[in-house]
């Protein structure tokens, strides 16, 4: 059938170069253009870490301030978009409404689509970091029957998300400094991953000559499955499924049953094979978070510990080296910020968008081929129709 290696899954095949994110999963390390994930958590923020991603360096204070009120510039909407909400019935799953509305930027932004064009693909990426979290509390907002809110510029990026999700005209909204901390944890966290299902489905949408905003709308539609950003919801559903320890054996006979489908949300990851240094971070952050709200005794939170501890010590998961992922702990926290577990996928989508958008970048700004994988043919030989 030709000469092409049999890969399904992708498990063995490198379809690109990128100088983008590193992954030793046997080691649990990644590596932001060099930066170990632990130090950009420490010591970065998520707009920076965005910068770093996409042009390679940490910004001086000039540049970071530069692309952080370009960010500023960009963070509404055009008025016409706010009727695309309206179409959408109000039960509508907010990745749905995403997929739609992210698609769509590309009838509003098409003066910045030229992806041979330096400033188009600059502008674009401002407009897509500024405008996602809009379109996302957009999309909250439309469930719950409130009223959009506009952008406040006077805040960060992350305390700025959480006013348009939960502040209302009618009163004042005062942004609670430690949950708008956690919240841009999570988007640092979530920003870039190589080559994941949803940034190779981005990639390949780009190698065609698709313009950005379609692309990026293709990586939140491979982006919202189970196995993928929709691990998140998964996990927390799953914690409430549980509802007390006492329960935490049979959803652990359940995982191991190859006769039942259940998985363990938020467990195994195809490429780390130790720990995930993300979903570490993600940990501590979770402490930090309850024991300011003081939610010590969460019981979800009590759950997944000690599902964890459980998890860890059985054979099963030990000889599969099946680790908690970084969505295993980000779903009680955004639980405690007070997000629905119907946003955390957006939330995830949110954050990747500037990994989705750098790969895009980066392979664009490059000779580069459409992307076009082989197949294995197991149907039917030549036959001819009957009669
Ligand atoms: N619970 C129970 N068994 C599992 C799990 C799990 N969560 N994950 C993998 N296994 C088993 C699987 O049944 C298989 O067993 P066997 O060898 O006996 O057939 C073995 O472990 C290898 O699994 P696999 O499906 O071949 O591994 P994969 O690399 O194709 O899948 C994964 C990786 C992340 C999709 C998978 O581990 C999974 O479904 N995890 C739960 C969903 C999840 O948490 N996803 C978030 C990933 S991290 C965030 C992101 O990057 O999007």
């Amino acid at each position: 059938q030709g000469l092409f290696t049999y890969d399904p899954g992708f498990v063995s095949t490198a379809a690109c170069e990128s100088k983008i994110t590193f992954i030793d999963g046997t080691n649990g390390v990644l590596l932001h253009r060099g930066y170990p994930i632990e130090q950009l958590a420490q010591h970065s923020d998520y707009l920076e870490t965005c910068y770093l991603l996409i042009h390679g360096e940490l910004p001086s204070n000039e540049e970071l301030g530069h692309f952080k009120s370009m960010v500023k510039n960009h963070t509404m909407v055009h008025e016409q978009l706010n009727h695309f909400f309206n179409g959408f019935r109000r039960d509508a799953h907010p990745m749905a409404i995403m997929c739609g509305v992210v698609g769509a930027l590309s009838a509003f932004y098409h003066d910045t689509m030229d992806s041979t064009d330096e400033k188009h693909r600059e502008i674009a990426a401002f407009r897509l970091i500024a405008k996602m979290p809009t379109l996302a509390a957009m999309c909250y907002k439309y469930s719950i029957g409130q009223p959009f809110m506009y952008p406040r510029n006077d805040l960060d990026y992350a305390a700025n998300f959480l006013y348009m999700m939960f502040g209302t005209p009618c009163e004042e909204f005062v942004v609670n400094p430690i949950l708008a901390k956690a919240m841009d944890k999570i988007f640092l966290l979530h920003a870039d991953h190589e080559q994941n299902a949803s940034t190779s489905t981005v990639r390949l949408a780009g190698s065609s000559g698709a313009n950005v905003f379609a692309c990026i709308a293709s990586g939140i539609a491979a982006l919202w499955g189970p196995a993928h950003g929709g691990a998140n919801e998964a996990v927390l559903s799953m914690l409430m499924e549980i509802e007390d320890e006492s329960r935490i054996p049979e959803f652990i006979e359940r995982a191991k049953d190859k006769d039942d489908s259940f998985r363990l949300m938020g467990f195994g990851h195809r490429v780390y094979k130790n720990f995930d240094p993300r979903a570490k971070v993600m940990k501590e952050s979770c402490d930090q978070v309850l024991q300011e709200l003081g939610l010590e005794d969460d019981p979800l939170f009590k759950i997944a510990r000690r599902l964890e501890q459980i998890a860890l010590e059985d054979p099963y998961f030990v000889e599969r080296k099946l680790y908690p992922n970084v969505d295993f702990y980000s779903g009680i926290i955004l639980r405690a910020i007070g997000i629905p577990v119907s946003m955390f996928t957006v939330i995830f989508a949110m954050a990747r968008t500037v990994g989705w958008y750098s790969h895009w970048n980066e392979m664009v700004s490059t000779d580069y081929r459409i992307g076009r994988p082989r197949q294995l043919y197991t149907g039917h030989t030549k036959r001819d129709y009957p009669g």
